[in-house]
């Protein structure tokens, strides 16, 4: 039996976030800029390579694999991935397979992925109006993401709603989304904007969620639940409505000390925090050899230089900690 993944903090490392393309279907800007460049065929680990990888991940006692992108589900037989993955569910090494998704693919691909053993998809959707939605996506199809909602629930996947507060572009619609989702049994969370890529001013933009919950809050009465769903959210639930709320602080509440997380490329390189720049090469060390104890030891050196956490901040109206990388590379 190997030796869970522990860092140099004492932070059990148990989840792993896995781009397995950096292509989407949309644009949003605070993902990607306008013209992205993608990287070519070569670059990108194969579905084997990705199976080998995420499993090696499993052996060292990852329980959650979130797969991302890019918009994962426009990576070409990406359900294989899934449906590999699956036996790990089954053997319960594994306790959730899960995506984070645009959902403008989900009608085509939320039976196969309940089949899979997915039982919940994370949406990302910014706005319920079609015009922002347009604006905020630049390529986005409103009526497409719907449909994928409606497509996941009839296949009995639960949905949550993930929203970037967005001042100037949601911040009159926070109650009317939590009242939207609620009304369709799915949780809905906010998540502040945080400084990654090149393309827009985020300082203008930030809203931070302790306003969000003040607006949210004239509202609803909000109560604090214990609910952990293994990411970084903190829940509170809406008596007027009996659903959930979550609040993805970076900012104002910086989630640090209890960070459980590592996030994998679509060409293998490990990225110990979403706000550093320092990763490990594990396609290198994947395609040396067909023997897995190199990788293990590469994931466990990796590991152990894990960092204590990200520099973004906002305070004092300057942005300090930004990131050139873009959202889209590491998938959030
Ligand atoms: P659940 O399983 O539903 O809890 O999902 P999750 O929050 O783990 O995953 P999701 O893809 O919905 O993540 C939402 C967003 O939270 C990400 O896209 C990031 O923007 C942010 N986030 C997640 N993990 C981290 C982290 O370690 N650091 C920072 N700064 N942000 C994170
Ligand atoms: N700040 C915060 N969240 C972001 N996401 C993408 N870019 C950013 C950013 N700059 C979110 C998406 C999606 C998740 C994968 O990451 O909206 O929900
Ligand atoms: Fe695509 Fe998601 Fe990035 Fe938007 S946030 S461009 S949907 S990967």
């Amino acid at each position: 039996q190997n030796a869970p993944l522990i860092d140099p903090f004492a932070r059990t490392i148990d989840y792993l976030r896995v781009s397995v393309t950096d292509r989407c279907d949309f644009r949003c800007t605070y993902c990607m800029s306008e013209h992205m460049t993608f990287l070519p065929k070569a670059e990108l680990l194969s579905l084997e390579e990705l199976d080998r990888l995420c499993t090696s991940f499993v052996d060292l006692g990852v329980k959650k694999l979130r797969v991302t992108g890019g918009e994962p589900l426009v990576r070409r037989g990406i359900m294989s991935f899934f449906e590999g993955m699956s036996r790990h569910l089954d053997s319960g090494a594994l306790h959730e397979l899960t995506l984070t998704t645009n959902g403008s693919q989900l009608r085509r691909f939320a039976q196969p992925l309940f089949d899979a053993g997915v039982r919940r998809v994370n949406v990302s959707l910014d706005t319920l109006d079609e015009k922002k939605f347009a604006a905020v996506t630049r390529w986005g199809r409103f009526a497409q993401v719907m449909d994928g909602i409606d497509a996941a629930l009839e296949a009995g996947l639960k949905v949550k709603i993930n929203a970037v507060a967005l001042k100037g572009i949601n911040d009159d619609e926070a109650v009317d989304m939590v009242r939207w989702c609620h009304a369709r049994g799915l949780d809905m969370t906010f998540i502040e904007v945080m400084p990654m890529g090149d393309d827009i001013e985020r300082l203008d933009e930030y809203w931070s969620l302790d306003d969000v919950r003040a607006t949210l809050a004239e509202q609803f009465t909000l109560t604090d639940i214990p609910l952990n769903t293994g990411g970084p959210a903190r829940y509170m639930r809406a008596e007027e409505t009996g659903g959930r709320i979550g609040f993805i602080t970076p900012l104002s509440h910086n989630f640090c000390e209890s960070c459980n997380r590592v996030r994998l490329t679509c060409t293998g390189q490990l990225y110990m925090c979403l706000g550093q720049d320092d990763d490990a090469d594990l396609r290198k060390v994947l395609r040396a050899s067909d023997d897995d104890a190199p990788l293990h030891d590469a994931i466990r050196r990796a590991i152990a230089r894990k960092p204590k956490g990200h520099d973004f901040d906002y305070s004092r109206q300057t942005v300090s900690g930004e990131m050139g990388r873009h959202m889209s590379h590491t998938g959030g």
